[in-house]
């Protein structure tokens, strides 16, 4: 599929047509070096599942190299709290989104042996973190042990455990109870019973039913729908109506459609088109519109879209993981 769309340089309404490699593979790098700066300290909230998305940008890059992969274990390594859960920076509580992003990076890495070393329990310490997070009341999972319950957490723990080869430990069909009492009558799913259809929201239980093997339980016509009604004339996709368009949901939406087989349901040279002109064409980076700051998180989230939609020269994304497909196949013995 030719997904060039002709001359010009980025802009809002200008046809972009090149994706900066090199530019993005610099950016990359050039955030695990600004520690001097502001942003710097401000998202250190943020820093594991940073590296996690870093990580996975420079994979499908084809760039595996640019992080240097002693010091990336080095450091997930220093986010583990005594209890086996991982938090988001060294002495940061652990929650089950950085937990996630730490099993996510060690799998990419091939370094899940790396958690046997100093006593640290190994990757079924990490696991049963996770499991203890079940509420077995409704089948769904906490962020930790004082927080609210979301599917987000539900799929982090179906996405970590099955990596880990240790999906057993948690009650899997309770929690696709869980999910269908999330389904609404639009096909889509919302962060609780009765909450409105959210595209995030879709790609966590459609992702944890893809893991329990239970996509028959999706009506895959009518989400399908629903999903490809987000597309806007710009070629961007939003996450609900009435939302202006966001790279991010190329991927939220994106995914959800490529589980369910109808990633042919939007127009996939319009939308590469929308996430070219996000690109920063001067320091690279992508951004979630055209003209506003770039961001690692958008970063990722544009290229996993470009390569669920095959642009060329990335490597594939697995829609269910948001990992190099490479590395699902190796974790999952596929
Ligand atoms: C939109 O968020 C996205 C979601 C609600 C899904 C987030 C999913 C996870 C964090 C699970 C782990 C993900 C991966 C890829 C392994 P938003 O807050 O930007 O929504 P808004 O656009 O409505 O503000
Ligand atoms: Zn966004």
């Amino acid at each position: 599929m030719s997904l060039v769309s002709g001359p010009g340089r980025g802009g809002s309404t200008g046809g972009t047509q090149e994706l900066y490699v090199q530019k993005h593979v610099d950016y990359i790098k050039s955030l695990n070096t600004r520690r001097d700066e502001l942003e710097y300290w401000l998202t250190e909230h943020l820093r594991l599942n940073g590296v996690y998305w870093g990580l996975t940008a420079l994979h499908l890059l084809g760039h595996p190299e640019a992080l240097p992969r002693d010091k990336t274990i080095e450091f997930v390594l220093s986010c583990q709290s005594e209890d086996g859960g991982f938090g988001a920076a060294p002495g940061h509580d652990a929650h089950m989104l950085y937990t996630v992003s730490a099993v996510q990076i060690l799998v990419t890495l091939d370094a899940v042996d790396e958690l046997e070393k100093d006593g640290r329990g190994g990757k079924e310490k990490v696991a049963s973190w996770i499991a203890n997070l079940q509420d077995h009341s409704t089948g769904t999972f906490k962020g930790d042990s004082w927080g609210e319950t979301d599917t987000r957490f539900l799929y982090g723990a179906f996405n970590a455990l099955s990596l880990l080869r240790l999906l057993h430990l948690i009650d899997t069909e309770k929690a696709v109870g869980y999910i269908q009492s999330c389904a609404n009558f639009d096909g889509g799913y919302g962060v609780r019973p009765g909450a409105e259809s959210h595209a995030g929201q879709i790609f966590t239980c459609v992702g944890a039913l893809a893991i329990a093997g239970r996509l028959d339980l999706v009506d895959t016509d009518r989400l399908g729908g629903w999903l490809s009604e987000r597309q806007l004339e710009n070629g961007g996709l939003n996450g609900r109506p009435e939302k202006k368009e966001d790279v991010c949901y190329s991927w939220w939406v994106m995914s959800a459609l490529a589980m369910i087989g109808r990633l042919h349901w939007i127009d996939g040279e319009k939308l590469a088109g929308f996430i070219l002109r996000c690109q920063d064409p001067e320091h690279g980076g992508i951004a979630d519109r055209p003209d506003d700051m770039v961001d690692v998180f958008h970063t990722v989230f544009g290229l996993t879209g470009l390569s669920l939609l095959k642009y060329p020269g990335l490597k594939e994304v697995d829609p269910i993981y948001c990992m190099p497909k490479e590395a699902t196949d190796r974790a999952l013995g596929r």
